[in-house]
């Protein structure tokens, strides 16, 4: 029942709110202080704040996370930060992005992606690893994330191309959880620019595709990529996709691939070389997939089925540094949740990921020892529903959770297969600054490449 009393806490000072806090525990690396210190103050899993600029109510724990996830276009539906639609020029909701995307993340498509994955794998790793003794792994992980989603997706297949367009990128996330407003120099500003110019190289991508798509009369060598698909689909009244709006959806498929798949390649190579064992553990069980049909092989579909503790060792790192602090839901009707009013308007930030860091990713009750690495952990049952949501949940959740999976599962497999290697910086800080979980200095290391044992 309504009884128009609102959560505990505090909106903050006029129109930042309590932002500079948020940001504060996110650049020390403590995203989940914020969450955590305002439950206990006001001993609730529910409680008001406003953040850029806007009311908002943070649902957190298991509770919170299947209250949003069940009643997604029931009770809540999506909303981006202002700054975010801004930046993005996109509407609200995406449907249409979703609806295209799930035919090629299906597991059907995932199978055929192993081979294209194994390849950039062994190339990236033989040019931008192997010629050096020291590296740091940040930058090496998103080029390669980058440019194995332009071919698989996209057909971009210029490394010059991919480069211009992988620089601008970096622009762009900083931008989504700053002000909106437009003043030269600011992260804001940045994002816009970098967003304008990557939505001109893509509106040449697709124009490129279209005339190569056309003269080949889509015959059975036409490749079969995301936008070769986006470009021939039509909408229920049987019109094809703008090219403004397929530019759109390709913008937002990059942005929402690209950092989250490169943060956790990076995150999974700092803790492994922070734990030893595990990584021994990893080595023996690749080596034993290796042995079936041969080291230079492609890996298989049954091969990454075999992959039970790699498996758990990414679910692991997820659960540490989930790339994806939260997201933001909007209350369609007053919402009564825990005996409290969240009215009608307000942004209802899910609990999940950002907020389930402190709430639920690192709370002892679901994970003993929760900033020990193990990935044991994971064995059995897994952990409990909704605690464990680096991806999301419900009709929202992430549709590219398991391409990522293969990405990191095969990434790892050649890695350790390669190299031992150790920390430059031993306690580099990782932090959640500029988006997704990241290395402070980008993760420099001495690789130390098995070849020179024998
Ligand atoms: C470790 C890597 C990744 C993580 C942690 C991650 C996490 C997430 C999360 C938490 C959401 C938000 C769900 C919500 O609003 O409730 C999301 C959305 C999304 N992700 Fe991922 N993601 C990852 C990789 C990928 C990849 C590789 C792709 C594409 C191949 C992808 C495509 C998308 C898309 C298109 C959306 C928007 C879905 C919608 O609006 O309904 N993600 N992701």
């Amino acid at each position: 029942m309504n009884n128009g009393k609102l959560p505990r806490g505090k909106f903050g000072w006029p129109v930042i709110g309590e932002t500079l806090d948020f940001y504060l525990s996110n650049k020390r690396g403590y995203p989940e202080e914020f969450v955590v210190d305002r439950m206990k103050n006001y001993s609730s899993e529910v409680f008001k704040t406003s953040l850029i600029g806007e009311k908002i109510a943070v649902l957190c724990g298991p509770s919170g996370n299947k209250f949003i996830f069940s009643n997604e276009n029931k009770l809540v539906k999506s909303w981006i930060p202002q700054s975010m639609q801004k930046i993005l020029c996109i509407p609200e909701s995406n449907t249409k992005l979703r609806n295209n995307l799930s035919e090629f993340l299906k597991p059907e498509a995932l199978k055929k992606y192993i081979h294209v994955m194994d390849y950039n794998v062994r190339q990236h790793l033989d040019h931008d690893w192997a010629p050096n003794q020291t590296l740091e792994v940040f930058p090496l992980a998103k080029k390669f994330t980058f440019s194995l989603i332009c071919r698989l997706f996209l057909g971009i297949e210029d490394p010059t191309q991919m480069a211009k367009l992988d620089e601008q990128f970096a622009l762009v996330t900083p931008g989504f959880l700053s002000f909106p407003i437009n003043l030269p120099g600011t992260a804001f500003s940045n994002a816009i620019k970098a967003c304008k110019f990557i939505r001109r190289e893509l509106r040449k991508t697709i124009r490129q595709q279209r005339l190569y798509l056309s003269e080949k009369k889509r015959d059975s060598e036409t490749p079969n990529h995301f936008l070769s698909h986006i470009l021939f689909a039509t909408d229920d009244d049987n019109k094809f996709t703008s090219e403004d709006e397929i530019a759109c959806i390709l913008l937002v498929f990059l942005i929402a691939s690209h950092d989250t798949t490169s943060s956790s390649i990076t995150n999974l190579v700092y803790h492994l070389a922070d734990n030893p064992h595990v990584y021994a553990q990893v080595l023996r069980e690749g080596n034993e997939i290796a042995k079936i049909e041969g080291p230079e092989k492609m890996l298989t579909w049954e091969d990454i089925n075999r992959m039970k503790y790699a498996r758990n060792v990414v679910n692991e790192v997820l659960r540490l540094a989930p790339p994806v602090q939260g997201f933001f839901r909007e209350a369609i009707h007053d919402i009564t949740y825990a005996g409290f009013t969240i009215p009608k308007g307000w942004k209802a930030c899910s609990s999940f990921v950002y907020w389930s860091v402190s709430t639920t990713h690192k709370d002892p009750k679901y994970f003993p020892s929760p900033e020990k690495f193990d990935p044991t952990r994971f064995e059995g049952n897994g952990a409990e529903p909704f605690t464990f949501t680096p991806f999301g949940g419900g009709p929202r959740m992430c549709p590219g959770s398991e391409f990522a999976r293969q990405v990191l599962l095969v990434f790892m497999y050649h890695l350790v297969r390669k190299y031992r290697w150790e920390k430059l910086i031993p306690n580099e800080k990782i932090n959640f600054e500029h988006g997704p979980a990241a290395p402070v200095h980008g993760l420099p290391i001495k690789l130390h490449p098995h070849s020179d044992n024998k």
